[in-house]
């Protein structure tokens, strides 16, 4: 069937592609879709690894029983119970009632709290092993790749990797699931977006989970969200390991809000200096306009930050607050940071700006400019100077 494909000789994708919502945990613009992933193991046994999106159900089940031809399923494996994989449980134990579904003890509490499902569950530990007759199963703990239950399945047969939502990114898949059959330049820059938004905060245990892994070899990559990695498993890998060590590159995000143009201009001086010391990748976003997904990817990208903001009533211009919140939320480390404001009568941006960089002990780059009503000649020169001083670092960094 369409929108179906086989993997391996008895491992098919059954996923599905939502095209309609427009945010990702309501937060999270979905400008290219998501996938939600799905895989059928047809050996002796059946098992389903994970399921999908409730909205989704029924093209789900059209799938898989169109494969499944007749057949019943054995084992359902829950490696992660955020809805966008799990909501689809209770309508696929209802069709299969004897299905055993196999999680650890967290998975399984969830089960009952959100879908009141009790019995006929196996319970898994690290290291545990599923045998579904050709294909060996084991599982790998993930918690807080991220969330607490989150595991991996590992099929030992044919180092086949079901990663939950790790080296997942979002976009549809369009025709193609498997990487080597498609260009998959649009899936690179939603794969910096999805970690930055979805998993930044978990830099650890990514690279714990990462370190787990380092023990196995890989055939595939099947992820809960876009292609199954095959040809491009090491980018993806990389991408992950790079993101969740806060290693930035080279380049800086200058993100600024600005009420009538005036910060702006001391953005625009900024980002002169910038080019003009050496820096190519520049990227400026005005907090009123961008989309806060894809500030949060270019700021996980890259390791010079410079913020500015207005004065409002007293505090930071509510968008930039917004996006430092997202950052503290996420607790991103290794940044070489710079930033500036302005005022009316009475100023309070930098002040608050300063509390951000400490807080985060980033590396610090001076001077900060602060700027009284509308820019002048001086304060040219100090957002040079400071340009200057951030592309020196970078240099050295
Ligand atoms: Fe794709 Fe954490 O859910």
């Amino acid at each position: 069937m369409y929108g179906t494909k086989k993997l391996t000789g008895h491992i098919h994708y059954v996923g599905v592609n939502d095209r309609t919502s427009y945010k990702f945990e309501q937060l999270w613009s979905l400008n290219h879709g998501v996938s939600y992933n799905s895989y059928l193991i047809l050996d002796e046994k059946v098992a389903l690894i994970d399921t999908v999106e409730i909205g989704f159900a029924d093209v789900f089940l059209e799938k898989i029983e169109s494969l499944l031809d007749g057949r019943s399923i054995d084992y359902l494996v829950v490696n992660h119970m955020e809805p966008d994989h799990s909501s689809s449980i209770a309508i696929i134990k209802n069709r299969y009632p004897e299905m055993k579904i196999i999680g650890n003890s967290k998975t399984i509490s969830m089960i009952e709290g959100f879908y009141g499902i009790t019995g006929n569950e196996i319970e898994v530990k690290e290291g545990d092993t599923l045998d579904l007759g050709y294909h060996k199963l084991s599982f790998v703990f993930a918690p807080m790749v991220h969330w607490p239950e989150v595991m991996m399945t590992y099929d030992e047969t044919e180092h086949v990797l079901f990663s939950a939502d790790a080296f997942g990114c979002f976009g549809t898949l369009d025709g193609g699931i498997i990487d080597e059959d498609m260009n998959c330049d649009k899936y690179w820059p939603e794969m910096y977006r999805y970690y930055a938004a979805i998993v930044g905060k978990y830099g650890s245990p990514v690279q714990k989970i990462l370190q787990k892994l380092s023990q196995h070899e890989f055939s595939m990559i099947c992820s809960l969200h876009g292609p199954v990695w095959k040809k491009y498993i090491s980018e993806a890998v990389t991408i992950y390991d790079k993101l969740s060590r806060y290693d930035g590159e080279e380049g800086v995000v200058i993100a600024y809000g600005s009420m009538y143009g005036n910060t702006e201009e001391m953005a625009e001086a900024i980002a002169y200096s910038l080019v003009n010391n050496g820096i190519k990748k520049v990227i400026m976003h005005n907090m009123s306009k961008s989309d806060p997904s894809q500030v949060l990817s270019d700021v996980f990208r890259y390791k010079g930050l410079i913020i500015g903001s207005p004065t409002y009533s007293n505090e930071l211009f509510p968008e930039v607050k917004s996006l430092i919140d997202k950052i503290q939320t996420r607790d991103l480390k290794n940044r070489i940071y710079g930033y500036f404001g302005s005022f009316t009568w009475a100023g309070a941006a930098v002040k608050h700006l300063a509390v951000v960089g400490e807080k985060l002990k980033w590396d610090i780059v001076e001077p900060s400019v602060e700027m009284k009503q509308g820019i002048n000649e001086d304060i040219i020169a100090k957002c040079y100077e400071l340009g200057e001083a951030m592309a020196e670092k970078l240099k050295h960094s």
